[in-house]
């Protein structure tokens, strides 16, 4: 027999959910795609122009494997006057999704467990599957809100980590200040590492309802929080690499050591571009996604199942009762419609991901596709 020269590791990633959703989407000719999780706008320039004089300067080298101490000195006052502590040392990282993957490998032993929300962000369960890490996803349909008791109830001797996301993707959720108290409480409890992900946080919508941002994060209340920000989503800036975390030095010198020894640093002209990025207000690109949060929330809502989601630019409605969210997709797809099922996310194959990160007219029309369906 054939040796395999593959790890079980790496077997035991299984991808194929989302990667049928892009085969059958490079098979389509001009889909009206709502499948995608990245803005529709491009870099602002401010940023290019001080990636490219990054470029021009000669800042191509390797920086610091923790960032470029301009980035970091300004991410870490910044953060620290929105959750009114020091809220720690700041690593800055190739994406969240960097981030995510050092704080996993910095902080997880085989047969540690993990609590996260069901649906959930489809790379928790991956790189915890990577590390050893045991998954402990907690349903939280239909409303998406935190379930506390459900949560408190999975907590475990061998509970390590909670991990938190708000925005959220796949359903848009905000945790609402009530919700970020409960799961504080519990982590207190029982001294966990709370790793909020909040690369959607400029997306926030509403904001007259909610309170200050001060409470929406965790790590205003908790110091054991692992903050997660990045540039992709806020600044467009997926392909660039950029992101960061914060929080308990012991948790980010481990991040930086294994840094070091992976991705080395995350990308150093972009780094001093996000620092010009800073400066920026992204107030109008919100507003925007904002507008079309209600647009498709209103059109849906006509046919779907649906909660309105607080932030990020996903929505979340439920398939029509007689169907799976793989049979509506692939009936959607029939119609041109690129969307995806629940089942990528979440163990429940009853709800479809819309992302409303397009043109209001493919929106539309992909709206009423969709509701011509039921
Ligand atoms: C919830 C969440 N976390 C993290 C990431 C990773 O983003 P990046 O690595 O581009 O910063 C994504 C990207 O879709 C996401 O949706």
């Amino acid at each position: 027999m054939q040796r395999s020269f593959t790890s079980s590791r790496a077997a035991a990633v299984d991808a194929s959910g989302i990667r049928k959703v892009f085969d059958l989407a490079a098979k389509m000719k001009d889909p009206i795609n709502l499948s995608i999780g990245l803005p529709d706008f491009d870099v602002p320039d401010i940023a290019k122009e001080a990636a490219t004089a990054a470029i021009r300067r000669g800042d191509n080298r390797y920086t610091q494997t923790q960032g470029i101490a301009p980035l970091r000195e300004r991410l870490r006052k910044e953060l620290s006057t929105e959750m009114g502590r020091d809220v720690g040392e700041v690593l800055i990282t190739s994406g969240v999704s960097g981030g995510l993957f050092l704080a996993m490998l910095a902080c997880i032993d085989p047969g540690d467990e993990v609590i996260y929300l069901d649906p959930y962000f489809v790379m928790y369960k991956h790189l915890l599957s990577m590390t050893g890490g045991v998954a402990k996803p907690i349903d939280s349909y239909l409303s998406f809100e935190f379930p506390a008791e459900k949560v408190a109830a999975a907590v475990t001797p061998k509970t390590k980590m909670l991990i938190l996301n708000s925005p959220a993707n796949p359903t848009g959720a905000v945790l609402s200040e009530k919700d970020v108290r409960d799961a504080v409480a519990i982590a207190k409890k029982h001294d966990l590492l709370i790793v909020s992900d909040e690369i959607y946080e400029p997306f926030l919508y509403d904001r007259g309802t909610t309170t200050a941002a001060a409470v929406y994060s965790p790590a205003e209340l908790y110091a054991n929080t692992l903050v997660l920000r990045g540039f992709s989503k806020s600044h467009a800036m997926t392909g660039w690499r950029l992101g960061y975390a914060a929080g308990p030095a012991e948790v980010v010198a481990q991040m930086t050591k294994l840094q070091q020894y992976t991705y080395v640093c995350a990308p150093s002209a972009f780094q001093h571009a996000a620092v010009a990025a800073m400066d920026l207000s992204m107030t109008e690109a919100v507003a925007a996604y904002e507008r079309k949060r209600d647009m498709a929330y209103d059109l849906l809502r006509r046919k779907f199942e649906v909660e309105k989601p607080g932030g990020a630019f996903y929505i979340f409605p439920k398939a029509p009762a007689n169907t799976t969210a793989t049979e509506f997709c692939t009936r959607a797809i029939e119609k041109n419609v690129l969307m995806i099922p629940g089942s990528v996310f979440s163990a429940r194959d009853t709800h479809f991901r819309i992302s409303y990160a397009t043109s209001d007219d493919k929106l539309a029309a992909g709206c009423e596709v969709l509701c011509s369906l039921v």
